[in-house]
C-alpha cells in the first residue's frame, strides 16, 4: 500500500514550483468570496464583531484544516474521492471515509452551479464600463441597473452560460496548463487594483467610519447564526471542505512545505477580503447606501465610486475583468474534484468537464430563476429557519453552513484520529506537526461542533 501511495504522489502531473502552487491555490481561494460575498455578509451581520469572528475562524480553524487537506491530497495523490479510497485503505480503516470525498465533491459542485450565475454578473458590467455607461452614475441609477439585470432571466442565462463554458474550457484541458500561467499574472494585478480602490476610498471622507465599522467590534449585535455564517465563510473563502485544496494538493511536489504554503495562501486571501471591505464601505457610507443591502452590494456601490473617480471607466473595466478572472480561477477548482475523479474512472477530461459543467449549468438555471421569476418560491418555508429563503439562498445556506462544516469536521477527525501521526508528520514535517496534531484532534472538531450545536438551539 505504501508503495502505491508513494507512486501516486510522484506522478508527473505536478505544479512547476511552489510559487505556481501558491498562485493556483490563491487563484482558487481568491474569488467572489472575498470581493462579493465578504463585504455583503459583513454588512448584513453588523460589521466589526463579525469580522473578528471570521478572522478567528480563518486563523484557528481554516489554516489547520487547509494543512490537513493539502496533506491528505498530497499523500493520496488522487481526486478527493480517490484519495480517500487510497488513504482509508492505507490506514486499514473503513471505506466509509470515502464519504468525505463524496461530500466534498458534491459541495463544490453545488457551489459551482450558483457561483457561475454570480460570476456571470461581472460580464454585463464589463460591457457597461466599456461603453462609458458608468461614468458619473448616481446611486439610484446604479441600483436600477443592477435590479434590471436581476430581473432579466435571458441576460442572466446568457452570462451564466458563457461563464460555465469558460470554466469547462480550462477544466477540460487540465488545470495545470493554462491556469498556472494566467494566475501568476492576474492575481498580483487584482491586488494592485484593490490598493488603488482603497486609495480612492480614503478620499470619500468616510474612510474612518468604514474602518470603525469593520474593525470596532460590537459583540451585542453578534448572533449565533452570524458565528456560523463566519465559520462557513472561512471555509468558503479558503476553498476548504470541498475538495479543491485536496485535489490541488495531489499535484504538489513532496519537497514543498505544506505549513508555510498554507499560511501564505490564507494570509493573501484574507488581505484581499480586507482590502475589498476597505474599498467598498467608505463608498457605501459616503452615498448613504445600506450596508446590509445584500448580494447586490458591490455591484451597486462600486460603479458609483468608479463613476466619480478620474479615469473611472477604465478602472471599472479593469476591475470587473479581474473579478471575472478571479472567479474563473475559483470555479475551475470547484469542478476539479469531480473531473479528476471521473478521469480516474476512465472518462476523458474533456467528457468529464463537459458533462459536469452541463449538470451544474442546469442546476444554475434554478438559481438564476430564483432571482426573478421564482423569487417568491421558498420551498422550505415550513421551517422557521428557512422561511422566505429562495432556492439560491438555500443552496448557499446548505453548502456554506451545513455541508462544509460537516465535511471539515470529518476531515479533522480523519486527519487527527484515524490517520497515524507518523503519516501526517511525514507530510507536514516534524517541526510543526505537534501543534497541528493537537489542534486537529481536539480543537478543530470541537469548535466546529460547538458552532453547529449552538445553532440548532
Ligand atoms: N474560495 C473561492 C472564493 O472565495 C470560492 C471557491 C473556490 C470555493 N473553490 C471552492 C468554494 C471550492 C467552495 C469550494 O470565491
Amino acid at each position: 500500500m505504501v508503495n502505491s501511495v508513494q507512486k501516486a504522489g510522484a506522478s508527473p502531473a505536478q505544479w512547476s514550483s511552489r510559487f505556481a502552487f501558491i498562485m493556483a491555490a490563491v487563484g482558487s481561494a481568491v474569488g467572489l468570496g472575498n470581493i462579493w460575498k465578504f463585504p455583503y455578509i459583513t454588512g448584513e451581520n453588523g460589521g466589526g464583531a463579525f469580522v473578528l469572528v471570521y478572522l478567528g475562524c480563518i486563523a484557528i480553524i481554516g489554516i489547520p484544516i487547509m494543512m490537513a487537506e493539502v496533506m491528505l491530497g498530497r499523500r493520496g495523490g488522487k481526486s478527493p474521492i480517490g484519495t480517500m479510497q487510497v488513504l482509508s485503505r492505507a490506514e486499514g480503516r473503513s471505506r466509509g471515509w470515502v464519504g468525505i470525498g463524496i461530500l466534498a465533491t458534491l459541495a463544490s459542485f453545488l457551489i459551482l452551479s450558483f457561483y457561475s450565475v454570480i460570476a456571470g454578473w461581472t460580464m454585463p458590467y464589463i460591457v457597461s464600463a466599456a461603453s462609458g455607461e458608468l461614468s458619473n452614475i448616481s446611486a439610484e441609477t446604479s441600483g436600477a441597473l443592477f435590479e434590471g439585470l436581476l430581473a432579466s432571466p435571458g441576460q442572466l442565462l446568457l452570462w451564466h452560460s458563457v461563464f460555465m463554458g469558460l470554466t469547462v474550457l480550462v477544466s477540460a484541458g487540465g488545470v495545470r496548463h493554462g491556469l498556472e500561467r494566467a494566475v501568476t499574472k492576474l492575481m498580483p494585478a487584482l491586488f494592485v487594483l484593490l490598493l488603488i480602490l482603497v486609495g480612492y476610498a480614503t478620499t470619500t471622507g468616510h474612510f474612518g467610519e468604514a474602518v470603525s465599522f469593520l474593525f470596532r467590534p460590537d459583540f451585542s449585535s453578534l448572533t449565533a447564526e452570524a458565528v456560523l455564517v463566519a465559520l462557513g465563510h472561512a471555509f468558503f473563502t479558503l476553498s476548504l471542505a470541498s475538495g479543491a485544496m485536496m485535489a490541488y494538493g495531489a499535484y504538489l511536489n513532496k519537497k514543498v512545505s505544506i505549513v508555510r504554503t498554507s499560511f501564505t495562501v490564507a494570509i493573501l486571501d484574507t488581505c484581499v477580503a480586507m482590502l475589498a471591505g476597505l474599498a467598498i464601505f467608505p463608498v457605501v457610507f459616503a452615498h448613504g447606501l445600506a450596508a446590509g443591502e445584500g448580494p447586490g452590494l458591490i455591484f451597486v456601490t462600486l460603479p458609483v465610486a468608479f463613476g466619480q473617480m478620474p479615469g473611472g471607466s477604465f478602472f471599472a473595466l479593469l476591475f470587473f475583468v479581474l473579478l471575472l478572472f478571479a472567479a474563473w480561477s475559483s470555479s475551475i477548482s470547484m469542478l476539479e474534484s469531480l473531473v479528476s475523479h471521473l478521469h480516474e474512472r476512465g472518462i476523458s477530461r474533456v467528457k468529464a468537464a463537459i458533462g459536469g459543467g452541463l449538470v451544474a449549468w442546469l442546476i444554475g438555471i434554478t438559481t438564476l430563476l430564483s432571482l426573478n421569476v421564482w423569487s417568491d418560491f421558498a420551498p422550505l418555508s415550513m421551517f422557521e429557519r428557512f422561511e422566505g429563503k429562495t432556492l439560491f439562498d438555500l443552496y448557499d445556506y446548505f453548502t456554506a453552513n451545513i455541508m462544509m462544516p460537516l465535511c471539515a469536521f470529518l476531515t479533522a477527525v480523519f486527519a487527527g484520529w484515524v490517520m497515524k501521526p507518523e503519516h501526517s508528520a511525514a507530510e507536514l514535517g516534524q517541526r510543526w506537526h505537534g501543534v497541528w496534531y493537537a489542534v486537529m484532534r481536539y480543537f478543530t472538531p470541537i469548535a466546529v461542533l460547538i458552532v453547529f450545536y449552538t445553532n440548532l438551539g
